[in-house]
């Protein structure tokens, strides 16, 4: 197989959580150019199902769009079984659903347990489920790709500072728990399902500009090697492709950070 070719997915089906958007869109879109059918889920079916007007329309792909809540174990496997039966195998999962604090207080002093306890749940918990109910299937077919959204809150720690003085909430240390728990879970379950013919990967994007104040973009790409904050459409779809391709047949329990260096100057 020629390298180019290496990258491919024709006829594999690839499983998006939280995917009718962001990065999520972006990953699936990645995919979807290579030749993948699409496996959309997203809490409100309208959205999942307006991606995957999207995914058709600009790739061509096929694509199923189905509603998920990803901290709901019982829907996990609900929709594990529909993705399963759609065409008999599932070949990549990419768990990306999860997410920052919303509009709830950052701040630990200020936070409540509540808030805490849904930000694991959706960020760690649900991605837990779904390795649990796809890797069962991928342990059956002796092959298949895992790759988890975490987050260089997993790697270091952040300069608050470069928040207050922008306005902005900042992101609450429950979210760099649960990043941090994703990348510990990807390495012990590579051990685990490795064996079996799956890879399991984690990426740890760094901050990506959308929409936050000016003040903020430009103290986050000073704070930043390569001088820039992620751009949406364009910089997480290389990684994502890689670690769901052949390209990556021989690459397992790795956490690959696509943050332009900003974690290497911490
Ligand atoms: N944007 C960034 O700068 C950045 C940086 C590092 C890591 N990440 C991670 O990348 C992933 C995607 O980020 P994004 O910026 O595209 O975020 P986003 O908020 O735009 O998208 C996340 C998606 O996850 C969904 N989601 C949240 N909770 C869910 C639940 N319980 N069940 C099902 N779906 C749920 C949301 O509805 C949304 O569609 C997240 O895991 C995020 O933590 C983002």
């Amino acid at each position: 197989m020629g390298v180019l070719d290496s990258f491919r997915l024709d006829g594999k089906v690839a499983v998006v959580t939280g995917g009718a958007r962001n990065l999520g869109y972006d990953m699936a879109e990645a995919l979807a150019e290579a030749g993948a059918h699409l496996v959309i889920t997203s809490r409100d079916i309208s959205s999942a199902r307006e991606a995957a007007g999207s995914l058709r329309k600009a790739h061509g792909a096929e694509v199923l769009p189905l509603a998920l809540d990803v901290t709901k174990p019982r829907q996990v496997a609900i929709v594990a079984g529909k993705a399963l039966a759609w065409k008999g195998h599932v070949d990549v999962l990419i768990n990306n659903a999860g997410g920052g604090s919303g509009k709830s207080p950052a701040h630990l002093f200020e936070r409540s347990t509540k808030d805490m306890d849904a930000l694991l749940a959706a960020n760690l918990n649900g991605a837990l489920y779904c390795c649990q109910a796809f890797g069962r299937i991928m342990a059956k077919q002796g092959c298949g790709k895992i790759i988890n959204i975490a987050s260089i809150a997993a790697l270091v720690g952040r300069d608050r500072r470069m928040y207050s003085r922008n306005g902005m909430l900042g992101q609450p240390i429950d979210y760099a728990a649960a990043k941090a728990g994703i990348v510990g879970m990807t390495q012990d379950l590579a051990g685990l399902l490795s064996p079996m013919g799956i890879c399991v990967n984690a990426i740890s994007p760094g901050g990506f500009a959308r929409g936050q104040p000016k003040g903020f973009i430009k103290d986050y790409s000073h704070a930043t090697p390569l001088g820039r904050m992620g751009r949406d459409g364009v910089d997480l779809k290389g990684a994502a492709l890689f670690l769901a391709s052949p390209a990556s047949d021989y690459v397992t329990g790795h956490n690959l950070v696509v943050d332009g260096g900003f974690s290497m100057w911490k």
